[in-house]
C-alpha cells in the first residue's frame, strides 16, 4: 500500500493494521485509574482482531487475573475473506495453528477462529495465555455474521481496532447493543453523520490517551508503507515492518478521568488581548456569515464569559467535559440537516460554516453549559 494514512486505508479497503502492546496499555490503564473495577468479572470481546498476530489479546490475557476478567473472547476474520477483498494474500500460517491438533487444512483459509480464556487450563495454578483455547468458526468471522452477534451479545466490553473501511458499521454495530465499548478509529469519523450523534447524544465519546496524535501500528509483511511513514515510525522508535497513521483516537462509552477535567480558561477581553493566537487578537471573535454563533479557532480561546453558541475545532472533543459544556451540533461541509447542525441556517447557499464568504473546516457548536442544564 503505497500511501498509509487511516482515510487512505479506508479506500484503498486495506485494514491490516496491527495496534501496539504501549498503545493499548496506555488506554486500558486510564480506565483502570478511574475505576480499578472496570473489567472485574465481566466478558470482554476483541473482535476483528488475530491473537495469533495483534496483541489485544496478549494483553488481556497476560492481565486476565490481575483485572479480574470472567470470560476473554476474540474472533479472528478468515484469510479468504481478506483476500477477496484485498486482493493481497494475507495467509500467513502460524506455528500456533499449524502445530495444533485441531489444525485443519480445509479450514485454515475459509473459516475464521474464535479464541476463548476462562480457566486454569493447564492447571498451572494461574490464568494466563497459556491457557488460551482456540476453535475455528462455522463462518469466516464476519462481525456482521450472526455467528459473531451471537457472540457480541454475550459480552460486557468490545474492544478492538476494527477495519477502518468499515468504521461506521462497526460503530453501529457495537452500540446498537447499548454495550461497553473501547474502539480506534480516525479523527475525521466525528465528523460522519451517525457518529457525530451518538457524540452528541453522550452515547460515545473521546478514548483517554490518544488526542488525535501519530500512532504506530504493525503491518503484514511485504505490506507497501510510504517511506515518509516509515521513517516516522522508525523515528518513533519503530523499524521494520511498521507505519505511522496520524489523527488517531480511541472512541469509547467507558468513563475516564480525563473527561471530566474542567477547561481552565479567560473571558473574552483578556483572550483578545493576551491569547497567544495572533489570530485571536486580531480578527476577535468573527461570528459566521449563515450562523448565529462565533468561531473560535483554537480550543484554549474559548471565552468563559460568552453565553451564546461558539464554534470551535473538532479536536475540542478531547477536552470535553459534559459537566462544563454542552454540545449543540456540528457545521460540516455537508448540507444544513437541522438536526445535526442544532441551530438555525441564516444564509442562502453553502450551509458549511464561511466567514466574510471564506469556507471553514468543519466545527463542532458548543454553548456553556448553565446550572440550570446540569
Ligand atoms: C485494523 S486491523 C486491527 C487488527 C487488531 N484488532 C489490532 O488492532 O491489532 C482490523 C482487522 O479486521 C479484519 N476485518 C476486516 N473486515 C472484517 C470484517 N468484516 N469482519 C471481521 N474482521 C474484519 C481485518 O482483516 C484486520 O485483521
Amino acid at each position: 500500500m503505497a500511501n498509509v494514512t487511516l482515510t487512505k486505508a479506508k479506500n484503498t479497503k486495506n485494514d491490516e493494521f496491527y495496534t501496539q502492546y504501549i498503545d493499548i496499555q496506555k488506554e486500558m490503564n486510564a480506565y483502570l485509574e478511574y475505576n480499578p473495577d472496570t473489567f472485574r468479572d465481566k466478558i470482554v470481546l476483541l473482535p476483528c482482531d488475530d491473537p495469533e498476530w495483534s496483541n489485544f489479546t496478549k494483553f488481556f490475557a497476560q492481565n486476565f487475573e490481575r483485572f479480574g476478567l470472567k470470560k476473554l473472547i476474540s474472533t479472528s476474520y478468515a484469510p479468504k475473506s481478506k483476500l477477496g477483498k484485498y486482493k493481497k494474500d494475507y495467509y500467513q500460517l502460524t506455528l500456533f495453528e499449524s502445530e495444533s491438533p485441531k489444525f485443519d487444512e480445509k479450514k485454515t483459509k475459509t473459516h475464521g477462529k474464535i479464541f476463548i480464556l476462562d480457566r486454569d487450563d493447564n492447571h498451572s495454578g494461574k490464568i494466563d495465555i497459556n491457557d488460551l483455547q482456540w476453535n475455528y468458526l462455522e463462518g469466516d468471522g464476519d462481525f456482521r455474521s450472526d455467528e459473531v452477534k451471537k457472540i457480541r451479545d454475550e459480552a460486557d466490553i468490545i474492544i478492538t481496532n476494527p477495519p477502518f473501511s468499515l468504521f461506521r458499521e462497526f460503530v453501529e454495530w457495537v452500540i446498537e447493543t447499548e454495550k461497553k465499548f473501547i474502539i480506534i478509529g480516525n479523527q475525521n469519523a466525528i465528523t460522519y453523520k451517525e457518529v457525530f450523534t451518538h457524540i452528541k447524544y453522550n452515547k460515545m465519546w473521546i478514548g483517554a490517551s490518544s488526542s488525535g496524535k501519530d500512532m504506530v501500528f504493525e503491518v503484514p509483511e511485504g505490506t507497501e508503507v510510504s517511506v515518509k511513514d516509515k521513517e516516522k515510525a522508525a523515528k518513533m522508535g519503530y523499524v521494520g515492518n511498521y507505519t505511522r497513521m496520524g489523527n488517531c483516537l480511541w472512541f469509547t462509552n467507558l468513563e475516564h478521568g480525563r473527561r471530566h477535567q474542567p477547561l481552565q480558561l479567560m473571558s473574552m477581553e483578556d483572550n483578545i488581548k493576551f491569547s497567544k493566537h495572533k489570530q485571536v487578537r486580531e480578527n476577535k471573535y468573527p461570528k459566521y456569515d449563515n450562523y448565529d454563533a462565533i468561531d473560535i479557532p483554537f480550543t484554549d480561546a474559548i471565552p468563559n464569559d460568552y453565553k451564546g453558541v461558539m464554534g470551535v475545532p473538532i479536536t475540542f472533543l478531547d477536552k470535553y467535559n459534559p459537566e462544563q459544556f454542552r454540545i449543540v451540533g456540528l457545521l460540516a461541509s455537508a448540507g444544513y440537516d437541522p438536526f445535526i447542525v442544532g441551530i438555525p441556517f441564516k444564509g442562502d447557499r453553502l450551509a458549511c460554516p464561511l466567514i466574510n464568504g471564506a469556507r471553514i473546516y468543519a466545527r463542532i457548536l458548543i454553548q456553556w453549559k448553565l446550572d440550570e442544564d446540569s
